[in-house]
């Protein structure tokens, strides 16, 4: 508000009456805000919108993994099915690890926990895919710690986490969903695990409406590329993060 009208506010009117008025001085007004089809208790989509187009992390996700193609190559390990090895990765993927902690599906090559990693050999990928997981392991210093074993020397793990979202319940139900990240955490958790900050890349993305439209199931295409795009630093709606083990192997990123 401008500030002559403040001072004149403070000479003349009482201070009842300028908490009255302050009602009025942000927009909309309070008690003017028309929620539309947003003002219900469940959500549009219960199943990221799935039905509706492609969720939103999702488009943030896939972008990022684009971004990247080229570390994806050689040995690759990811989490439940080899869906972005293949998709990303095509000719340049050697080998396809998938690790499930829990159920031999087709596809899955190792049974394994993050956590203890017992089943999984040190120093042996070129590349992790750790997708949506790290909020699924209550131990997440303890899972990175083996994401840092078990990368070559020079290997890249890219990560991506959740920052505000809804939970997973399909998650929830089964290994459990305990986490939401922050840059912050993220860089912490990387640190500790024995990355150094040199080789850590960490980006969030989201802004407000686009974590309103993501909490409400709407899908990706439903927002425009400037609303995607714009990124305000207070609204992590997901983080990836591009971490490389000290090696030999060439470090240079793929959109520097
Ligand atoms: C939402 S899925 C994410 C994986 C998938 N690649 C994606 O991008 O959506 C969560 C995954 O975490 C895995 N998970 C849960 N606890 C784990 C653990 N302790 N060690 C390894 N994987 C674990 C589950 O098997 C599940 O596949």
């Amino acid at each position: 508000m401008k500030q002559w009208l403040v001072q004149l506010g403070q000479r003349y009117l009482s201070k009842e009456t300028r908490r009255r008025l302050s009602r009025y001085a942000s927009w909309p007004p309070v008690g003017w805000v028309r929620w539309g089809s947003l003002g219900r208790l469940r959500p549009i989509s219960p199943d990221w919108g799935m039905e509706r187009g492609s969720p939103i992390d999702r488009y943030y996700i896939e972008r990022f993994l684009a971004q990247q193609q080229a570390d994806i190559q050689g040995k690759v390990l990811e989490i439940g099915s080899p869906r972005y090895t293949h998709q990303f990765g095509g000719e340049q993927v050697r080998e396809s690890v998938v690790l499930h902690v829990a159920e031999q599906r087709e596809q899955v090559t190792i049974i394994g926990d993050l956590t203890d990693g017992e089943n999984i050999p040190s120093d042996t990928f070129d590349c992790v895919i750790l997708t949506q997981t790290l909020n699924a392991i209550f131990d997440v210093a303890a899972a990175l710690r083996t994401v840092y074993r078990i990368l070559k020397p020079g290997g890249v793990a890219l990560i991506t986490v959740p920052g505000i979202s809804k939970i997973s319940r399909y998650d929830m139900d089964r290994w459990g969903y305990y986490w939401s990240f922050t840059t912050r955490s993220m860089a912490k958790l990387l640190a500790a695990a024995g990355f150094s900050q040199e080789r850590l890349h960490i980006q969030a993305y989201g802004n407000v409406l686009v974590a309103i439209a993501f909490l409400h199931g709407l899908a990706f295409q439903e927002l425009n590329q400037k609303q995607l795009a714009y990124h305000d630093p207070d609204y992590e709606l997901l983080i990836t993060i591009r971490a490389t083990k000290p090696g030999s192997k060439n470090e240079s990123r793929t959109d520097e």
